[in-house]
């Protein structure tokens, strides 16, 4: 693999930001830059030569930083939804500063996601590093992340997540790439076919704050145990109240509860899930020609797939206005709001443990 390292501009506050590229001997490309650890394109070449880039994203960091989209970044301290902006742990109530309502979405108003990163160039990856103030956005402990991404020969983008911090504290990032594949500048994905392996997702309230039931996938939209166009979920004839969820959503923005975690009636196996720690598959996309599939793995209980809902006229990549469902993120995490459901997985880092965790994004082409 090689890395090459290029000016992508200066922030607001005078900080310099790079674009690092990273290609492999089949001339696939991953560019992430400092500001966000955010995946701004991911490039392959098609059989007959041609490019296209299947990751959504903007031209300059003015955009990252003004955006609200989430592209391509890394999300912390806790991605996905905090209802009313507050936890307790060891006793202590926090307050977090809301930014969705009076909720908390993908870590406050200047999450990970708008900060600039260190970073490190290794023999075969790069190191994005981010040291958290405590207090910072309302969370206890100063928090140290450091994010690993490498592609190798096949096609494989590896994120490994390594966390600490000097109180106990929550950390749950996830990565927040929209996928096309068919290029990022084409019709949307709603024709892609959409695989989870999930038997029970997490409905939610109109806020988008889970209920703390587990509920099976059976007999509604969002069951992708079989691969399925994700334009069904908008042609169910299932329950009224199922499509009533989507109808609200506009489209899928759930936390499926993924197999690898055992869950369930007994919602999980802690100690399977979490000692063994093993990264699985969690589900796959592919278009419509069948000329690329993409596979997510995770050793996280989690899996949000938002399917892109509300991009409409967002202006990205060579000025290409995006529309509604012109990507999905696939972000693996622990449940929404977990820190405040008993029965859900709580992603709380003790002061002095490590917190580890690998996503994978491996493309195949021709399928
Ligand atoms: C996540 C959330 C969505 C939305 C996007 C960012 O996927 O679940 O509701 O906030 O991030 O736009």
């Amino acid at each position: 693999m090689k890395i090459e390292k290029f000016p992508f501009g200066m922030t607001k506050y005078g900080e310099d930001v790079y674009k690092f590229s990273l290609s492999n001997k089949k001339k696939t490309r991953l560019e992430i830059i400092n500001y966000g650890a955010s995946i701004i394109s991911f490039i392959l070449e098609d059989q007959d030569g041609n490019c296209k880039d299947i990751v959504l994203g903007y031209d300059k960091l003015i955009d990252y930083e003004k955006g609200e989209k989430y592209f391509g970044a890394t999300i912390g301290r806790y991605a996905n939804r905090i209802k009313d902006s507050q936890f307790q742990l060891n006793g202590k109530t926090y307050k977090l500063n809301p930014n969705e309502g009076k909720n908390q979405l993908h870590g406050g108003n200047r999450g990970f996601q708008k900060r600039v990163w260190d970073y490190e160039i290794k023999d075969e990856s790069i190191i994005f590093k981010y040291i958290s103030e405590d207090g910072e956005e309302g969370y206890p402990g100063t928090c140290t992340l450091e994010v690993e991404y490498s592609l190798n020969d096949e096609d494989e983008v590896h994120i490994n997540y390594t966390g600490s911090s000097d109180k106990d504290t929550l950390l749950n990032p996830t990565s927040h790439s929209y996928f096309n594949l068919d290029g990022h500048d084409r019709v949307g994905i709603l024709d892609h076919y959409l695989e989870i392996d999930a038997n029970y997702y997490l409905p939610k309230d109109g806020e988008g704050i889970p209920l703390g039931e587990v509920r099976s996938v059976k007999d509604t939209p969002f069951d992708f145990r079989k691969s399925k166009k994700i334009n069904t979920i908008f042609q169910s004839n299932d329950e009224e109240k199922n499509n009533e969820e989507i109808k609200e959503s506009k489209g899928i923005d759930h936390n499926f509860c993924l197999n690898s975690g055992d869950l369930g009636n007994s919602y999980f196996d802690e100690e399977k899930v979490f000692e063994e720690k093993i990264v699985k598959l969690a589900a796959s996309i592919y278009n419509s020609h069948k000329t690329l599939k993409l596979l997510c793995y995770t050793d996280l209980p989690g899996l949000q797939v938002y399917t892109g809902n509300f991009i409409q006229g967002e202006r990205g990549k060579y000025g290409v206005i995006y529309s509604d469902y012109s990507g999905i993120a696939l972000e693996p995490q622990f449940y929404p709001n977990s820190i405040n459901e008993e029965n859900f997985q709580s992603p709380i880092l003790k002061a002095g443990e490590t917190f580890t965790s690998t996503t994978i994004y491996k493309l195949i082409k021709k399928i």
